[in-house]
């Protein structure tokens, strides 16, 4: 039996959920052309599709919503902001943003020159859009082991340094402007980065004279990730590994909509001085003016505090339980999900749980649509829909490594009866697998094609 670490908190406020029955759900399948971002919120019982600023707010961040300072320059609110900006990260420039796209925008339009590479771990889709926009090259170096779904590699998300020196080597250091490393690995399975291989990350490209940037989504998570997997920081405070992993780098981009649990916001870190103008000239045409970023004076407080709920060591148990433990109860189904458990998301293998359907009919949303029609979860597809393409040489479609669906979790929203109601939906789809259909396209644009296309079954 799989441990649910009980709720550091208690409930004060709700949101009605509701379950509507099955031929309104087949209904809005077929009107959404069995594409769920095109279902409406109010017809989803549980919703998984991303943990993306859709967590619950503390009382405390509440109540400094009520302080916020809505003057345009030098609010108190930015003041605490950055406060605890300081306090945490501890880098001398930041300036906030309205989410973290909007960041990584602004760092890629003042260092990334046509032609240049950006090498990481693995770069969400954000990330890898925004070097693309500027005409840079992304690139993952991701170690082998976080293609495995079954390999129980406690650092999944690890950068393969003997990869990145060839890939510096090869391509020279003049060609890459920065360096980065997504911590926890969203794109592979929410799976962490070790403190060893953050050193030997931050000791390769300052080696190399490479600005070395942190995709900070989920540092907490990778935080506690690092306490209780990576021997010697058993006795460290989660605050005292992030000040650590921090002062490796030389910045960071971050969506607050994740560790720092608000509905909306972003950071972008720095030490470089004559970076900072850069980016504050930009940041003034694109967002706003420094000192609020593109967002409300009430939004700068309300993460001021969710910052350091972030850190906190029983919500991270709790956060980090809750998602194993969801994926325990499926393996005990016999359901097989990226291993170890990531921190923010459930990843199920499609193609081993849909064996008859080929990657050219997507496993990974036939799942998907199975999941709402037998109980109206919302989970997303990151798989042939997402990732499959035309390689323009040859014309032969290539498809992606791992057809996954994701369950990602929003932070301190569902309970455990709810978890159990997400595992048990499962495991009734798994006995009536062999029937579920393959689909095919009806409507697949080029561009960002998993949020608009339409789909029919097989
Ligand atoms: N970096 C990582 C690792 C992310 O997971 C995301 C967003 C971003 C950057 C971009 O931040 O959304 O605030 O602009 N991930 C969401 C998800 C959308 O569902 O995983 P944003």
């Amino acid at each position: 039996m799989t441990f649910y670490p009980p709720e550091p908190f208690r409930i004060k406020v709700t949101e009605s959920i509701r379950l509507i029955p099955p031929e309104d759900r087949e209904k809005a399948l077929k009107e959404a052309g069995y594409n769920l971002f095109a279902v409406k919120a109010e017809d989803i019982y549980i919703d998984l599709l991303t943990d993306s600023g859709t967590g619950a707010m503390s009382q405390e961040q509440w109540a400094a919503i009520m302080r916020g300072d809505e003057s345009y320059a030098g609010a108190r609110s930015f003041v605490r902001l950055k406060a605890a900006v300081e306090d945490i990260f501890g880098f001398k420039f930041f300036v906030p943003t309205h989410q973290g796209r909007a960041a990584e925008n602004i760092l890629a339009t003042c260092l990334v020159k046509p032609g240049n590479d950006v090498p990481s771990n693995m770069h969400f889709d954000t990330t890898d859009a925004n070097i693309r926009a500027r005409g840079g090259r992304p690139i993952n170096l991701v170690i082998d082991e976080a293609f495995d779904p079954g390999n129980p590699h406690p650092f999944k998300g690890n950068l393969d340094i003997s990869k990145l020196n060839g890939f510096i080597k090869e391509v020279g250091a003049a060609n890459i402007p920065l360096g980065m490393v997504t911590v926890t690995n969203n794109a592979g399975g929410g799976q962490p980065v070790s403190m060893k291989n953050l050193k030997a990350i931050a000791d390769v490209y300052n080696f190399f004279r490479i600005p070395f940037f942190i995709d900070a989504a989920r540092y907490a998570e990778n935080c506690y990730f690092i306490k209780v997997r990576e021997p010697g920081y058993e006795h460290k405070s989660i605050k005292e590994i992030a000040q650590e992993m921090f002062a490796l780098s030389d910045g960071m981009t971050m969506s607050a909509k994740k560790d720092a649990i608000v509905n909306i916001g972003g950071l972008l870190c720095m030490n470089d001085e004559k970076l900072f103008e850069n980016v504050k000239n930009e940041l003034i045409l694109r967002e706003g003016f420094p000192t609020y970023g593109g967002l409300a004076g009430r939004d700068l407080d309300a993460m001021a505090v969710g910052l350091y709920e972030g850190l906190a060591e029983d919500y991270l148990a709790y956060r980090l339980g809750q998602t194993a433990y969801l994926a325990g109860r499926l393996n005990d189904a016999g359901i097989s999900t990226i291993q170890p458990a990531g921190g923010h998301a459930v990843y199920l293998d499609a193609s081993a749980f849909l064996p008859h359907i080929p990657q050219s009919e997507f496993p990974g949303q036939a799942l998907c649509v199975e999941l709402f029609r037998e109980g109206a979860i919302r989970g997303v597809e990151i798989g042939s829909v997402m990732f499959a393409h035309e390689d323009m040489n040859t014309g032969q479609m290539e498809y992606p490594k791992l057809e996954l669906l994701r369950l990602a979790i929003p932070r301190r929203t569902y309970t455990q009866s709810h978890m159990d109601y997400v595992a048990d939906t499962l495991r009734r789809i798994k006995q009536r697998a062999t029937f579920v259909p393959g689909y095919k396209f009806t409507h697949a644009p080029e561009l960002l094609r998993h949020f608009t296309a339409r789909f029919e079954p097989l």
